[in-house]
C-alpha cells in the first residue's frame, strides 16, 4: 500500500522507518519531513497544516493511508479534510483531538468518564485564579487551556510565577500537584476497540538529575522494569476504554492515537494530561520494540476494523532514546550549523543503534546535513535490557558532533540500575 505520512520531526521519522520496513508498504511519502526522512521516503514541500492540500496530496499520490503525526494539523482539522477526500486517515477529528487541544475539554470528558486525575479548577479571571491558587497550595500547577507546544504548562513552588504563567494565558486550568513517576502510555484505537502499546517513561526536563527548565522530551525508554506488570491492564480499563467510549457517545468517536501521560501517585494512577498523537521522544522507543507491521495496524485503525487484528507481537529488547538539542533549548536555539558523525554511526552502530531526524535540513550542496530547530535528532538503541541499550545509545550520540549541542547523560540511568 501506499502511505503519506504529515510532519517533519523525529516521531515522524520513527513511524516513517517502522513503515519502511513493513513489506506492505510499496511507496511511502513524507510532508513536509526533514533530511533524515528522506532517506527513507519521497519529501513534499506540503503545508503540514493546510487540510486541503494534504488532501490533494494524498488524492494525487494515490495514497491507501495518510498518517497525521504532529497535533497542530489534528487540531485544524487535516484529518478530516483527508477522510472527507475518500481516504483512510489515521489521526482522530479536530473535534476528538480537543482531548489534547483543550485542557479544560480533557478534564470534562475525564469527570463524565470517571477517569481518575488531579482536581482542578478551569480559571478565567484574576480572582479565580487566586482562589485556585490558594484551595491547593504549592507545588503550583497552571496550565494553558490550548495547545503551546509544550510550554503551556508550569509548575513551580513560587506563587507569583504561576499567577504571572496564569494570567498570561487567558484561560486556564489550575491543578492539584500530582506526585510520583510518569507513564506514558500509547493506544491505537479505532473509536470503539483499544490495543495499548507498550509503557515509556519520557524525560521532560532540560538538564540531569531532572533539572532545568520544561522541554518537548529529552530522552525515552522502555520497558519499564519497576512498574507493576498490571499496570497497562489497569489504565485499560480505568483511562483508556472508558475516554474512547465516552468520546463515542458524545457523537465524536476518537480514532488514532490516544496517548496518556500518568503519574503514578501514592493514591494510584492519575491522568496527567491526554495528547491525540504518537508522542515524541516515546514514539522512538515503543516502535524499535514491536515487531508486527506497522502499516497494517495503523490501516484498521483507520477503517474502524481494530477489532479483527491479531494482538500485537513485541520483542525482549529494551529501547532507550537520547535527544540531541541545539545550543539554548528550549530557548531559542541556534540553528544552521553542520551536524557530523552521522556516517560514522551507520557504520559502527547500526542496526542496533540509528538516528532519528527532528530539526535538520540540508545545505544547498545536497549533502551536509545542518541543524534546524530546537531538538535537532535523538540516538535510539535497542539491547538485550536498557543497560545495554543505553551503552549504545550513548557510544553513537558520542561520535555525532554539534557545536552547541546538549544532551542528558542520565536517560534510563535509574531504570538500568535498579
Ligand atoms: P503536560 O504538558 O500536561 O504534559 O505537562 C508537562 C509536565 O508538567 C508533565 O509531564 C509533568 O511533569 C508536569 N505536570 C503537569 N501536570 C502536573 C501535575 N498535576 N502535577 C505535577 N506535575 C505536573
Ligand atoms: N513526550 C511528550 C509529548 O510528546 O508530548
Amino acid at each position: 500500500m501506499k502511505v503519506l505520512v504529515i510532519g517533519g520531526g523525529a516521531r515522524e521519522h520513527a513511524l516513517c522507518r517502522s513503515l519502511s520496513l513493513d513489506p506492505d508498504v510499496t511507496a511511502l511519502h513524507c510532508a513536509p519531513g526533514n533530511a533524515g526522512i528522506a532517506e527513507v521516503a519521497r519529501l513534499h514541500p506540503v503545508d503540514a497544516m493546510d487540510g486541503a492540500a494534504v488532501a490533494r496530496l494524498a488524492t494525487e499520490l494515490e495514497a491507501r493511508l495518510v498518517v497525521v503525526g504532529p497535533e497542530a494539523p489534528l487540531v485544524a482539522g487535516v484529518a478530516d479534510a483527508v477522510r472527507d477526500a475518500g481516504i483512510a486517515c489515521f489521526g482522530p477529528s479536530a473535534e476528538a483531538a480537543r482531548l489534547e487541544g483543550s485542557k479544560a475539554f480533557a478534564k470534562d470528558v475525564m469527570a463524565a468518564a470517571s477517569v481518575p486525575t488531579g482536581r482542578s479548577y478551569v480559571c478565567t479571571t484574576p480572582e479565580e485564579i487566586d482562589k485556585a491558587l490558594d484551595a491547593f497550595g504549592a507545588p503550583f500547577v497552571v496550565k494553558d487551556d490550548g495547545l503551546a507546544a509544550g510550554k503551556g504548562v508550569v509548575v513551580t513552588d513560587d506563587i507569583a510565577a504561576a499567577r504571572e504563567h496564569a494570567l498570561a494565558c487567558g484561560r486556564v486550568v489550575v491543578e492539584e500537584f500530582l506526585d510520583g513517576p510518569e507513564v506514558s502510555l500509547f493506544a491505537v484505537t479505532d473509536g470503539e476497540t483499544v490495543l495499548p502499546l507498550r509503557p515509556a517513561q519520557d524525560f521532560k526536563r532540560a538538564l540531569d538529575g531532572d533539572e532545568g527548565p520544561n522541554t518537548g522530551g529529552m530522552g525515552a525508554y522502555s520497558p519499564l522494569p519497576w512498574a507493576d506488570p498490571k499496570l497497562v491492564d489497569e489504565v485499560m480499563e480505568t483511562v483508556l476504554q472508558p475516554t474512547v467510549d465516552e468520546l463515542r457517545r458524545r457523537g465524536t468517536p476518537f480514532a488514532g492515537l490516544l496517548y496518556a501521560g500518568l503519574a503514578i501517585t501514592s493514591r494510584g494512577v492519575r491522568v496527567i494530561e491526554f495528547n491525540a498523537r504518537f508522542g515524541d521522544p516515546e514514539t522512538q522507543v515503543v516502535l524499535a520494540r514491536l515487531r508486527t507491521p506497522l502499516a497494517g495496524v495503523l490501516l484498521a485503525a483507520a477503517e474502524g476494523r481494530l477489532a479483527d487484528q491479531p494482538s500485537l507481537v513485541w520483542r525482549d529488547d529494551a529501547a532507550v532514546t537520547v535527544v540531541v538539542a541545539s545550543h539554548n533549548y528550549p530557548g531559542t536555539p541556534r540553528t544552521g550549523d553542520p551536524i557530523e558523525g552521522l556516517a560514522d554511526v551507520v557504520a559502527q552502530d547500526a542496526p542496533h543503534a540509528y538516528v532519528l531526524h527532528a530539526g535538520t535540513r540540508l545545505a544547498d550542496d545536497g549533502s551536509t546535513v545542518l541543524s534546524a530547530g530546537g531538538r535537532v535528532l535523538s540516538v535510539t538503541a535497542t539491547g538485550r535490557d536498557l543497560g545495554q541499550a543505553r551503552e549504545r545509545a550513548y557510544a553513537a550520540v558520542d561520535r555525532i558532533r554539534l557545536d552547541g549541542s546538549q544532551h542528558r547523560t542520565d536517560i534510563a540511568r535509574d531504570a538500568a540500575e535498579a
